[in-house]
């Protein structure tokens, strides 16, 4: 799968987003290493901190489907900026996923930009740092 595919990955996750809130529908597609795809959308509640955005809820059904090695994810949102992760979800994507990770960020009319998550989160925390 080339990244424009996979980022039309995330426009298809983007329609199971629950974003009554904000009103902005975030996808995202996530690749494990030998190719499968797992979709995630934003999903917001009345209480607004416990929103859950796509990048996290791509994870996390990915780890519960017993994933470990993840590949790259590309992120959508309707915005004409590229939509970059926040700063919970790069420690999220920390924690499970090498610096080497891609993290493609695409924009409303799939132009995008990659990165590592080491680019993205230098000297991030992680769990051999809890000595
Ligand atoms: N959001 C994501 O899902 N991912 C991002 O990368 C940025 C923000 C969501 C959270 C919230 O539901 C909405 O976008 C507005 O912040």
């Amino acid at each position: 799968m080339n990244e424009k595919e996979l980022i039309n990955q995330a426009f298809e996750a983007q329609k199971k987003s629950i974003a009554k809130y904000s009103g902005f529908k975030v996808g995202a597609a996530l690749e494990t290493e030998d190719g499968k795809i797992y979709h995630g959308a934003n999903i917001e509640n009345a209480a607004y901190s416990v929103t859950v955005c796509a990048e996290r809820t791509a994870m996390f059904t990915a780890l519960l489907n017993g994933e470990r090695k993840f590949k790259r994810i590309a992120i959508v949102s309707d915005s004409s900026n590229i939509t970059a992760p926040c700063g919970a979800c790069r420690q999220v994507l920390n924690e499970f996923c090498e610096e080497d990770f891609e993290v493609i960020m695409a924009n409303k009319n799939g132009d995008f930009i990659v990165k590592t998550l080491g680019e993205l989160l230098p000297f991030g925390f992680k769990g051999e740092d809890l000595e």
